[in-house]
């Protein structure tokens, strides 16, 4: 009998999702003859038992489109607010995979989504696994989608602040998303020829910052661009959440904490403000936000979405689940469940794009 595979999306949108759901589902279908559930809104839908039909046209004419057709959502399957609490809900979509008569299912997600794909998988359900976020930040992989066109996004973003900042003799503080993770800031800095970037897994001395960029004018280039990280932080700042994180016990030492976008802003806003007073220079900030996740795919992207979502189609027909098909070189590969969950893959300090950008001068603020 054929196969019955659930798809869903899960965690932040991401450009190419489409890409990988139609990879996924025109491989399924058409190459091996399996039959395909769309399930709307995540974890959330999954719950909802909330479907959408994939065959007959669905999976033309979204390779090209951003977002994700099936829809998104937060929601973890073991702590979903319903009725206003926070309750394990695991149990009901086990039986909801049951009830749609699913042999498998494949959760397109980031860091969190592996982490819930590793329960339902304890929970007994035949999980696939692909990696998808703008801040490249999933363990074992290559790379993610989304994030080669948020980089265009980012890198196109700070050509354009060039022209006023430098039309103004400005200061321009752009702030990169990325969460925990500095690899988009650092992507697009250097590929923007950012003067400045910080990221945050190299916490910053704002005096060095500012010292930087009065050198930068006294050799007569009276403008700089900062790129600066989400979840960028200063020295004096990240020693305190070090002692606190210590006292409490709570976190490994040295790894830089997720904060909520008001908290990102607020710094990044402080920054510039500290910036000001210690150059004489004016300066603006500019929030990326969410345009880093809009739109169009990359042609890069709509690539790896393809290439992964076809070979998650070749694990379920081979009957391989509880894996992430990760990136590796043209190839792909299938890594535990278990080895992906729970693992950040931050920017190395020494990293070959850390070194490069300062081989071209860049500031980090170290
Ligand atoms: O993980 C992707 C991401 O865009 C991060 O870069 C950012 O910190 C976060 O999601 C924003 O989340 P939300 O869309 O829920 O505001």
């Amino acid at each position: 009998m054929a196969q019955t595979i659930g798809i869903l999306t899960s965690g932040g949108d991401t450009p190419g999702l489409n890409a990988a759901i139609r990879g996924v589902g025109k491989a399924c279908l058409s190459h091996y003859g399996m039959r395909i559930v769309g399930i709307r809104d995540g974890f959330r839908g999954f719950m909802e038992k909330r479907t959408m039909d994939l065959e007959g046209d669905a999976l033309s004419g979204i390779l090209t489109l951003g977002g994700t057709v099936l829809g998104t959502s937060r929601d973890k399957p073991h702590k979903m607010p319903v009725n206003g609490k926070l309750q394990d809900m695991t149990g009901v979509i086990v039986a909801n995979y049951h009830a749609l008569g699913l042999d498998g299912l494949v959760c397109l997600g980031g860091g969190g989504t592996q982490k819930n794909a590793l329960r339902l998988k304890q929970a007994g359900l035949n999980v696939v696994t692909l990696p998808k976020t703008i801040d490249n930040d999933v363990a074992l992989t290559d790379t993610t989608f989304g994030f080669d066109t948020a980089l265009g996004i980012a890198t196109d973003a700070i050509d354009r602040l060039h022209s006023t900042a430098h039309s103004h003799h400005r200061i321009i503080v752009v702030e990169i998303m990325g969460h925990r993770a500095g690899w988009l800031a650092l992507g697009a800095g250097i590929a923007g020829g950012a003067d400045v970037i910080l990221i945050p897994e190299i916490p910053y001395d704002v005096g060095l910052v500012a010292q930087a960029i009065k050198t930068r004018r006294s050799k007569g280039k009276p403008f700089s661009i900062v790129a600066v990280a989400e979840g960028a932080i200063s020295r004096q700042e990240f020693e305190a959440q070090q002692l606190s994180s210590a006292k409490k016990k709570d976190r490994k030492p040295k790894e830089p904490v997720a904060e909520p976008e008001l908290v990102y802003a607020e710094r990044t806003l402080r920054l510039a403000h500290q910036l000001e007073k210690l150059t004489g220079l004016e300066a603006r900030v500019t929030i990326l936000g969410h345009l880093q996740r809009g739109g169009t795919p990359s042609a890069a992207d709509r690539l790896l979405a393809t290439r992964l979502g076809t070979a998650a189609a070749d694990l379920l027909q081979q009957g391989r689940y509880g894996v992430m098909v990760a990136a590796r070189g043209e190839a792909s590969e299938p890594v535990p469940l278990e080895d992906v969950a729970g693992q950040v893959k931050l920017v190395p300090q020494d990293h070959p794009w850390v070194e490069s950008a300062r081989g071209v001068g860049t500031n980090f603020g170290d």
